[in-house]
């Protein structure tokens, strides 16, 4: 397979973490994101032990995630992996009490982005005839129902199943297909759902953190090294039979 790996929502947070991981390891990797400082973010990161490259695409746009496809092959070389890591939380109102819109904004980053960006690169990887490996990073909310979070949790489940189907759909092809799901993670993305729980309960920040955390038998939240040391194993040769699965990253909060 080989080690030139795609992750999108790399400027910050989780995608952070998985592509530090995937550069320290030797991957060439580009970073995906929105914002324009995953340029500089990139250059950071580059030539400690792999390469990396920052474009600026939102994965919404089918045509930006072809061009992100093209850019890496002429840059990097032929893609070996994608993470499809972008995602929103979006707003915490009741489902039938949701902007349309707002909900269609959710599925629109967390379900069609994952399938712009295959639509881009799977074709090349299986002309690559490489094999190849994808990740989808879903959510313990497409595990259990939490109040507030309809339009992120039919995305990821969506995701998590569109993930399933790909990985049947892929294997002839000799590329595996998985999904990470991830629990509290602290991320910017955690502290605003973490404040909206605060608001709701009319306590403080601190507090709610800590109410979370205590649903945690591990004892803590997850970080974004948590996430990167799953992907990069699940790219790895050690997961060369592994695929159609969801690996849980949430220190044990799904069995409270
Ligand atoms: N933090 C958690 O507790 C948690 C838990 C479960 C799942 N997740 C999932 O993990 C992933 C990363 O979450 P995070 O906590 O690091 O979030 P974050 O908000 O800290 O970072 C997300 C990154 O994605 C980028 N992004 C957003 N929309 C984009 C788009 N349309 N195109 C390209 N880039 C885009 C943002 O600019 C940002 O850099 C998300 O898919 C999220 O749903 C997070």
């Amino acid at each position: 397979m080989n080690r030139i790996a795609v992750v999108t929502g790399a400027n910050r947070g989780l995608g952070y973490g998985i592509a530090s991981r995937l550069v320290a390891d030797g991957w060439s990797v580009a970073l995906i994101d929105t914002d324009s400082e995953v340029v500089e973010t990139a250059s950071r990161l580059s030539g400690t032990t792999g390469e990396a490259i920052g474009l600026v695409a939102d994965v919404t746009d089918p045509q930006a995630c072809a061009a992100v496809a093209h850019h890496v092959e002429s840059a990097l070389g032929p893609i070996g992996a994608l993470v499809n890591n972008a995602g929103i939380g979006g707003s915490s109102d009741l489902v039938h009490e949701s902007d349309p819109a707002e909900f269609r904004r959710v599925i629109d980053i967390n379900l069609l982005g994952p399938f712009n960006m295959a639509q881009a690169v799977v074709p090349r990887m299986i002309a690559s005839k490489a094999g190849g490996a994808l990740v989808n990073i879903t959510s313990i909310l497409a595990q259990q129902a939490e109040v507030g979070s309809g339009a992120y949790s039919a995305s990821k489940g969506g995701l998590a199943l569109l993930s399933q189907t790909m990985a049947v759909e892929l294997a002839p092809h000799g590329i595996r297909v998985n999904s990470v799901a991830p629990g509290n993670m602290l991320t910017a993305m955690h502290v605003d759902h973490v404040q909206g729980l605060a608001d709701r309960a009319n306590i403080t920040y601190d507090d709610a953190l800590a109410q979370v955390r205590d649903t945690v038998p591990l004892g803590r939240h997850g970080l974004p090294d948590d996430i990167g040391n799953v992907v990069a194993w699940l790219l790895s040769p050690d997961a060369s039979y592994v695929t159609g699965q969801t690996i849980s990253v949430n220190g044990g909060a799904y069995l409270t």
